[in-house]
């Protein structure tokens, strides 16, 4: 049985293969109703922390701590000054003192890192400028919904090399599927992540071709061009500049294997990365994917919280 109890998840490469097989199989098994009447988490309290805005990770983890019979408490940074109005560590030794775990949306990673070092409670990485690694647990729970085997399963990542792609690198380590990533020249990938992953034996591939990379694929995803905290005007304009060509329109889609999906971890930025006619597309599980983030997050905090 999967004991992933007191442990933080900070990036989904803390997780071995088994570990992560665990979390999945809970996951689906939350989405089938078997744990339902059943309260795993009574009594647990999940403290959740957002320096930025959200709409699916602060939703699903409260009502997923609702749904396994624990609670949640929803701090926002204009309250609790994470590092201005005290030290990071010391609402780390006062939390502790409170709650089960901690679940945290920040602008530096090395936020959450301090968090972890001094909170002997499990953090959660809630999205962070690095990685966004709890999103990557519903989408590849949606992705096995479609696809039996993993092993080899052409994915291809089209946009910015971001948190998103950076965790998607990590995954791809975990999965053993055949990834493939599109950015515009400048905008690849953090290069010690995708290095540890290659020296580690995962199959990724880097390319400025979007049109080449979306070919075949089974799975096509992107996230916007510009990220929560990167929003000043003229870096936002280079960017939409930067990135013609690869926005996921109907067309992008036709190049994708006639079973194949398309996933965004949203919200989207409509106009630029995609096209509503693309997340209203057959192919596109877009909601589905949403909605995972409820049984994925689920799933992990059974497993990190439960006694
Ligand atoms: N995908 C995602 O994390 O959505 P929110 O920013 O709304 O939480
Ligand atoms: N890359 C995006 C993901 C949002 C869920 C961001 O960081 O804003």
């Amino acid at each position: 049985m999967t004991d992933l109890r007191g442990r933080d998840f900070l990036r989904n490469a803390d997780l071995s293969p088994l570990e992560y097989r665990g979390i999945m199989d809970t996951a689906h098994a939350l989405k089938r109703g078997e744990f339902k009447g059943q309260k795993p988490l009574e009594g647990k309290t999940l403290a959740m922390i957002f320096e930025k805005p959200s709409l699916r990770t602060r939703t699903t983890f409260d009502v997923a701590m609702f749904q396994l019979g624990g609670h949640s408490v929803n701090l926002t940074n204009a309250e609790i000054g994470l590092g201005t109005r005290e030290p990071i560590r010391d609402v780390a030794l006062n939390l502790e003192r409170w709650v089960d775990g901690i679940m945290a949306r920040v602008f530096l990673h090395s936020t959450l890192e301090e968090l972890a070092k001094h909170s002997s409670k499990p953090v959660i990485n809630g999205l962070s400028d690095y990685l966004h690694p709890v999103q990557l647990l519903a989408d590849f729970q949606t992705i096995e919904e479609h696809f039996s085997s993993m092993k080899g399963l052409p994915v291809t990542y089209i946009g910015d090399g971001n948190n998103m792609a950076n965790s998607f690198i990590e995954m791809a380590l975990l999965t053993g599927i055949n990834f493939t990533i599109a950015t515009p020249r400048g905008y690849e990938p953090n290069a010690a992540v995708l290095l540890e992953a290659l020296h580690q034996g995962a199959t990724i591939k880097i390319t400025n071709d979007p049109i080449a990379a979306a070919r075949g694929a089974k799975v096509l995803y992107t996230d916007v061009w510009v990220s929560m905290g990167q929003e000043q005007e003229a870096s936002e304009r280079r960017k939409i500049r930067d990135f013609a060509g690869f926005q996921v329109n109907p067309e992008m889609l036709e190049l994708i294997d006639s079973d194949g999906i398309f996933l965004h971890c949203l919200p989207a930025h409509y106009g630029e990365e995609v096209v509503e006619a693309a997340t209203l597309h057959p192919k596109s599980k877009v909601f589905d994917q949403a909605e995972n983030r409820l049984h994925a997050q689920k799933a992990l905090l059974y497993h990190v919280l439960r006694d």
